[in-house]
């Protein structure tokens, strides 16, 4: 039986998870479902609800577990396992592959460059894979080292995984206005990297955050505070509950004012559905990207980070 790939013209998304209605919505009809993952004819389009999307699907044919490993290792070293079904058969392939650094590393810390590949089993000798996915982790999911004692929420831990897939993060001196801040966990983790932090909220601070180096706490409404007002940042960020449009013309009056050089904002949707129109306004600001993060609910992450594009 040959182990050569059979590539498809198709693309394979994998949806966040709880969000696989949102991703139908988002999609034309899949030519196949496999668990969480969706086949869908002709190259891989722009979808925001996913975790991963395999770029460049090939099926597989193969007799036995140590042929399925060597055709994908002759490939790349890295693999990521997705059972759908024969499952026990997809751990022994998985570990018949190199071992995925399973270890959570501390931020901060740099994406992967190596490609991280994903692959399923379709029948007993049938494997759906790609070497080539959008996700530098296996199976989308982000592991770090969780500090459960210096933030005041977990919400810190959306922050590290942003600032990881932006590739850059504010240096010790550098200025950022967190919006939304209480009761602490970006400022917290902000500080942590010895910004100057301008922390806004209706709400206050935890006190341990509060009195963190470098954090300034300004009772506010965020959206009526003008640029002016706070003068220019490095790094602007948002993690304020609001209806997406407003956030999109608050973030608007920033660029235009030329004060802030790098964003960071959460797109929180309201209620079950989520605003597409918003969402591609955000997407068409040039330079920027939508990604729906491993620690993100019902909310996207939208990122303007000059330092990404190239
Ligand atoms: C999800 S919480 C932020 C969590 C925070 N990032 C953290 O790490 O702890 C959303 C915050 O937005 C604040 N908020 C809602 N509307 C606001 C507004 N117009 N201006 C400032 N803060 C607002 C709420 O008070 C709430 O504290």
């Amino acid at each position: 039986m040959s182990t050569d790939p059979r590539f498809l013209d198709a693309a394979c998304y994998h949806a966040a998870p709880g969000f696989m209605q949102h991703l139908e919505g988002e999609l034309p009809a899949p030519y196949r479902r496999d668990g969480d993952l969706l086949t869908v004819m002709g190259p891989a389009r722009a979808a925001y609800w996913t975790r991963n999307v395999w770029i460049r699907p090939f099926t597989l044919e193969f007799d036995s577990i140590s042929d399925a490993a060597r055709a994908l290792r002759g490939m790349q070293r890295n693999w990521a396992p997705y059972p759908t079904r024969l499952a026990r058969r997809t751990t022994l392939i998985a570990e018949a592959l190199p071992p995925l650094s399973g270890k959570p590393r501390s931020f901060p810390f740099d994406a992967p460059s190596a490609p991280m590949g994903a692959f399923t089993l379709l029948d007993e000798r049938t494997m759906l894979a790609s070497a080539a996915c959008s996700s530098p982790w296996p199976n989308g999911e982000f592991a770090f080292v969780e500090d459960k004692e210096g933030p005041p929420s977990r919400a810190y831990r959306k922050l590290w995984e942003a600032l990881v897939m932006a590739g850059s993060r504010p240096s010790p001196g550098q200025r950022c206005l967190d919006a939304g801040a209480s009761p602490g966990g970006w400022t917290w983790a902000l500080a942590g990297l010895g910004a100057e932090v301008v922390a806004v909220d209706r709400a206050p601070l935890d006190d341990s955050v509060a009195k963190l180096p470098g954090v300034t706490f300004l009772k506010h409404n965020a959206f009526t505070l003008k640029p002016g007002d706070i003068g220019p940042v490095d790094w602007l960020f948002s993690d304020v509950i609001c209806y997406p449009p407003a956030l999109f013309d608050w973030v608007t009056m920033w660029i235009e004012s030329g004060m802030a050089r790098n964003f960071i904002c959460t797109v929180k949707m309201q209620g079950k559905e989520w605003d597409r129109p918003t969402v591609e306004h955000f997407a068409s600001i040039r330079g920027s990207r939508i990604l729906h993060l491993w620690h993100n609910k019902h909310e996207l992450t939208w990122m303007l980070v000059p330092a990404m594009e190239g």
